[in-house]
């Protein structure tokens, strides 16, 4: 059943469907188990065809809307599309596709973020390639904040390190200074970063290291989990409200590669040990 066809407690019932091209948006899953305790949630992590970042807008649209599909065929009243890279260029077409379940992306939370973050107005994003050539991110903070003057850095290492789990240390701080020590040095009234990628979060300390004080690192998970619950509210789809509740707080995972990664990699972005019993492989 899809959330178009439920209707009422059934629909409020559902899961919340989270999809990202591997176990980087178990970082935006965690802010929205936290932000919404009573909700139950499906997250699917296309890691077979990980990554995203690097590949056409095509290819990425594709891509998402195969993976989209499988969550949406599990019955799910929202989508959640954690994914910055499928955000930036495939997110009006799984709107359309999808309609009229509700479809959010990582994009303009992230945007808003900065916005509210920024006193300058100056601020860098980083990201992949893919979403920083799309220019999703300053369209988005433009919207918000005409004035605002926007540099992006695609850092497509830092996605390998976080993976590799390396985040902190000699290499990553490295790595981080080499991408961003010139981009603060040149713009002295930069105050806000965007951690524009789903991996990003776990090198903050890594790149806090490289941009300094100054600079304030703001990441969308938090802001994006907001603006799910304020969908939920408005579509009177809020679990636990006057129903069972859909899973309090129960995650099922999908991966379309090898379940022994998705569980070691991903207990590093979702901050806690997956079970191995709770993740299934499953083809697109
Ligand atoms: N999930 C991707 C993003 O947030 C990063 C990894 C990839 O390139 O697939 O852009």
């Amino acid at each position: 059943m899809t959330a178009a066809q439920g209707n009422g407690a059934a629909q409020a019932d559902l899961p919340i469907g989270v999809f990202d091209s591997g176990v980087g948006g178990l970082t935006v899953l965690r802010a929205l188990r936290s932000a919404l305790p009573d909700e139950g949630f499906i997250y699917l992590g296309d890691t077979a065809r990980l990554p995203y970042g690097t590949k056409s807008g095509e290819t990425v649209t594709r891509y998402a809307e195969q993976a989209a599909r499988v969550l949406v065929g599990r019955g799910i009243k929202l989508l959640v599309v954690a994914c910055n890279t499928a955000s930036a260029v495939a997110l009006g077409h799984l709107a359309t596709v999808f309609a009229p379940l509700p479809v959010i992306g990582v994009i303009e939370p992230g945007a808003a973020a900065a916005c509210a973050a920024s006193v300058s107005g100056q601020i860098a994003v980083i990201a992949t390639e893919g979403t920083v050539r799309g220019g999703a991110y300053e369209r988005a903070i433009r919207a918000a904040r005409p004035a605002a003057e926007v540099v992006s850095v695609a850092c497509q290492l830092f996605v390998a390190l976080a993976e590799e789990g390396w985040a902190g240390g000699p290499i990553a701080e490295a790595v981080a200074r080499r991408y961003l020590a010139g981009v603060v040095a040149e713009r002295p009234a930069l105050d806000c970063l965007v951690l524009g990628c789903t991996h990003f979060p776990v090198l903050r300390e890594a790149i806090a290291a490289a941009t300094g004080p100054r600079v304030r690192l703001v990441d969308s998970a938090e802001t994006t989990a907001e603006v799910v619950r304020e969908c939920l509210l408005r579509s009177g789809l809020r679990a636990g409200q006057g129903t069972r509740g859909a899973g309090h707080g129960g995650v099922r995972f999908l991966a379309t590669d090898a379940p022994a990664r998705f569980v070691r990699v991903g207990a590093v972005f979702l901050g806690e040990a997956i079970a191995p019993a709770d993740v299934e492989l499953v083809d697109l």
